[in-house]
Parts: structure tokens; sequence; C-alpha cells
């Protein structure tokens, strides 16, 4: 396998890196390879699994947020799980979900769009839903699609804006309709929709299942004061996974307040839909770092918040943890570490702490796991280090949560 320089998914599909056979374990890899890079190591199987149970789960359809990881191997996995939805925000999203799969029901979830981008969606690839929070926007869709005379088919969904919640991530302020535009973006879509739906997003890894009660709750106000039909009810994204010290509900708790409030809704002929992320593929994806000095008990290793580690920096998340030292057994007293990231700024800094061995040393390896989501797709080529090797391994994804954690 080759070293190369990393390039998004979305801008580059076809990997810099010779696509590898699929690697056994991690542990193998980097005994055989001993990189110096960051390697991104995808989980096909584990991906393919979640997405199956989410589908299960989910009482509607399940459109996957390309976003949060658009590497085409994870793509085709989910897509090998039942995933058939895709919620892209960009044309290079669409372009790559329509390279991939023919078949695919691609939603452009984006509230605001450059013109260019909903002809070249509509007209190109068939899109034909289209998200938006403004009355500019329901213009700006009408006045790019009308031209091709297959105005019948479109779907419009008017995202609502919800007040700040408890969600890790919180996602108020940016996008969605406040109620009383909501109502009237509602009315003015209904005639040129032959789908029209309501959607928000609670909040990204969004830990209260209650939270989605109460923005169903605010969708019944606003569906009701609109007085028109409505074909599609979208609860967004959100749904959170495990992180070390995280008390994760239940997906099943989530699932029964999204229920509850779709049957207070009394739309018997509306459908569901939620736009995962996270949720999909967080556990499906790991980075291997390795450590390049150690000083006291902060670890300087080659990736870092420039890198695919941003959350672990300004958000200070913690990942589950593991080393590496292939030539031999590293101690097993864990002790709590910072990392620093590879670059000259020091804000490439994660707090953690991050639990490994005491005796963890230059050299070592450490797997970063539960990072399929929000993770390679960020990095950046900050200072020269955008390197990084991407594989896929078959091996099962490490344990999340305390399990990793000190005793
Ligand atoms: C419109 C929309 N849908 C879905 C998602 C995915 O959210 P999550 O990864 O929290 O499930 C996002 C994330 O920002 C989003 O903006």
């Amino acid at each position: 396998m080759s070293v190369a320089r990393f390039r998004s998914a979305v801008s580059a599909p076809r990997r810099l890196v010779d696509t590898p056979a699929v690697r056994p374990t991690v542990d193998a890899l980097i005994a055989d390879l001993r990189p110096e890079d960051p390697v991104h190591c995808i989980r096909p199987t584990t991906l393919a699994a979640t997405a199956r149970d989410f589908i299960a789960a989910f009482p509607g359809d399940v459109l996957y947020a390309v976003k949060c990881n658009p590497d085409p191997a994870v793509l085709r996995a989910l897509w090998d799980g039942g995933v058939r939805h895709f919620d892209c925000a960009s044309p290079a999203e669409i372009g790559l979900v329509r390279t991939m799969f023919a078949d695919a029901h691609i939603h452009f979830m984006h509230p605001i769009k450059a013109r260019g981008a909903i002809r070249e969606a509509w007209a190109r690839h068939d899109v034909r839903d289209f998200v938006l929070d403004s009355h500019a926007e329901l213009t700006k869709i009408m006045a790019e699609t009308m031209a091709t005379g297959v105005a019948g088919e479109m779907g419009l969904v008017v995202r609502l804006a919800l007040p700040k919640g408890e969600a890790v991530l919180d996602l108020s302020g940016k996008f969605g309709a406040d109620r009383d535009d909501a109502v009237a973006l509602l009315r003015a879509a209904r005639p040129h929709a032959a789908r029209l739906g309501i959607a928000f997003h609670v909040g990204s890894q969004c830990l209260e299942p209650l939270a989605w009660r109460r923005a169903m709750d605010l969708a019944r106000e606003v569906i009701q004061q609109a007085g028109v039909a409505i074909d599609i009810v979208d609860v967004g994204g959100g749904f959170p996974v495990a992180y070390p010290d995280v008390e994760l509900p239940d997906l099943g708790a989530i699932v029964a307040e999204i229920e509850d409030g779709f049957d207070r809704l009394a739309l018997p002929n509306a459908r569901l839909w939620a736009e995962p992320g996270r949720a999909l593929v967080a556990a499906g994806g790991s980075v291997v770092v390795q450590v390049q000095a150690r000083r006291g008990d902060a670890l300087y290793i080659n990736d870092g918040v420039y890198g695919s580690l941003a959350d672990a920096g300004t958000l200070a998340f913690r990942y589950p943890v593991r080393c590496i030292r292939p030539a031999g057994a590293a101690s097993e007293t864990l002790r709590g570490y910072s990392f620093f990231g590879p670059t000259c700024d020091s804000a490439d800094a994660m707090r953690g702490p991050f639990y490994l061995p005491a005796d963890i040393e230059e050299g070592d390896w450490i797997e970063i796991a539960q990072l399929g989501a929000y993770g390679a797709c960020l990095r950046t080529g900050f200072n020269g280090f955008d390197r990084a090797r991407i594989v896929e391994v078959s091996d099962e994804a490490p344990e999340t949560g305390q399990t990793l954690l000190a005793a």
C-alpha cells in the first residue's frame, strides 16, 4: 500500500491510496506496516450491522447524513446494511452518492442552496426532495426547477427551528423557520409540492429522548395552525452513540417518544423520516495514531484537531482508546493522558483524559475508536499534516464506554 496525501472522499471519490485488501485485524495491520502516518480503519461489517439495527428499530425511512462520513467504503457498507436514502448537503455529496448507487433516493437537506446546485440536483441527479426554511429559498427552488416540466414531482420539506436544547452539539440558531414563518411556509409550499414535509434537528449527540417529544409537540402546533395536508415528518439526526462516561439512552426510548409524538399528530398517511449520521457510522471507524513523544502525562501524537480529532479539541470529546505495541505487552496499569496534535498551533490540544498504559512511550500506537463519525471527513492540510491512510479491517470494533477506562 502506498502512502498518499489524504483527500476527502467527496472531492475525490477515487482513493489516492491503493485500495488494500480487507485486513483481518488492526493489530496485524500495525505490526505489518508500522505506520508513521495516521491510519483510518473502516469496519464494513460493523457499519452494515449498525445500519440494519437502526433501520429495524426506526418506523420510517432512514436517510444517512452523508456529511458525517462520505468515504465510499462507508457508503457501500451502509448500502449493504439496507440504507437506500441519503441526506446530502452539497452537489459533491449528491454526485458521489448518485455515481455509486443509481437507485438511491437522494434528498437535498441543506436549507440554503446555490441556484446551480439546485439545478444540478434536479436536472442531472433526479433529486426531488428539497428542504427550505424561508420564502426566498422556496422562490429559488421553484425558479430553478420549473423549466424542466416535471414540477409535479417536487417534494418540499420545511425545516422548523427549535429552541436550544441539551444536545452536546447545539444546532439551533443557524437554520430553521420560527413557528409563524413555518406556518406561512407550509401554506405557501403546499400548492407546489407533490410531497410536503416538516423537519427539525434536535442537535447532535442528543442524550435526552424527551427532546424529540418536545420537537414533535412544536411540529404538531405548527401543522395544526397551518391547516394543510402533511406527507412527511422528518425527525432529523442527533441519535447519540457511546463515548466514555456517556450515559446512553436506549434507541428504543427515543423511538418510543418519536412514535408517540407521531401518533398524536394524527397523520395516518404521513411517513416518518430520520437523518442519522453519527449513530450509523461512529462505531464503524477508528484512527490509529503513533506516539511521537511523551512529556509526563502529555502524549504528542501524529493526528490532532486539524486532522480527524477536531471534536476531541474544542468539544473535549473523549473517545475509547487502546494501546497497540506489536513488540510486547504494555503495562496493565492505566493512567490519564492528554494529547497534543502534530501542528505547531498550541490550540492543537486534546485534554482528555484518555486512559492508556502507565508505561506508554514514543513509538507506541493508539487506536482511537468511535471515530467513524465527524473524524476523517474533517481533516485539513494545515501545517502539511495531511498524510493518512485508509484501510478496511474485518475485526470487531473496540469496546466503547467505561470498559476501556481505568478501573
Ligand atoms: C440537516 C442535518 N441532518 C442530519 C445531521 C446528522 O446529525 P447526527 O450526526 O447528529 O445524527 C446533521 C448534522 O449536522 C444535519 O445538519
